[in-house]
């Protein structure tokens, strides 16, 4: 019996290969990382389609989602930033280990903070993938309208006008979206992920 009388039943379970066979797909986490309005969330979704189109299954994992459900009692001091990605990292690992590409697009604003991720997902099946937008393109287009609300005072913390965004020192690719289409973006990420998730047999 374990100390706090939960017995896991993870070595019971069908494995990730099992799935993945059945899938005929290998599965990773692609985690988009960027300021609000990169273009995260439509590269994501740009990139579903395109796998979707290609025979493979995948799932979406988006902050403006997660956050109206399953963290819809979060907001965004760094605590509870750090408790949202812990628990999209988690949900991800479910994921993952059922054979499913997930595709997360998620500010995850800190170093420290993606690290957690790659260390709850294990580095083997962890893409970082930065859109790399410069402020000034997400402030203009400002989608949302949530920039103009941050410099009124309106939004507290808000990434990066009140609150930081480190960009990824290593990240294992980087989109910069700034004069491309949004299919150039979603192109460059596929050419780079497909043969890390094509199934060898
Ligand atoms: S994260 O920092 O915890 O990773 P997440 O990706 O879930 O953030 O949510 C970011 C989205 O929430 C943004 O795209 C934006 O639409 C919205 N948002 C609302 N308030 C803030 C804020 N203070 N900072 C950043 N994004 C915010």
């Amino acid at each position: 019996m374990t100390d706090n009388n939960i017995h896991p039943i993870f070595e019971r379970m069908l494995s990730k290969e099992d799935k993945e066979q059945f899938l005929n797909q290998k599965a990773k986490v692609l985690w988009f990382t960027g300021l609000s309005g990169s273009g995260k969330s439509t590269i994501a979704l740009g990139l579903e389609k395109a796998l979707h189109k290609k025979d493979f299954l995948t799932q979406v994992l988006d902050g403006d989602n997660v956050r109206t459900g399953i963290n819809n009692n979060l907001g965004f001091s760094p605590e509870d930033r750090t408790e949202n990605i812990r628990r999209i990292a988690e949900v991800s690992k479910l994921f993952l280990n059922c054979g499913i590409i997930t595709i997360n697009s998620f500010v995850s604003p800190t170093i420290a903070i993606r690290k957690q991720a790659k260390d709850i997902i294990g580095e083997n099946n962890f893409i970082e993938i930065f859109i790399d937008t410069p402020l000034e393109i997400c402030e203009q287009r400002d989608v949302k309208g949530l920039y103009k609300k941050a410099r009124a005072g309106e939004i507290k913390d808000f990434t990066g006008i009140n609150a930081p965004f480190e960009a990824p020192q290593n990240a294992d690719l980087v989109i910069k979206t700034e004069n491309k289409t949004i299919e150039e973006s979603v192109n460059e990420v596929f050419n780079f992920i497909i043969d890390k998730i094509k199934s060898d047999l």
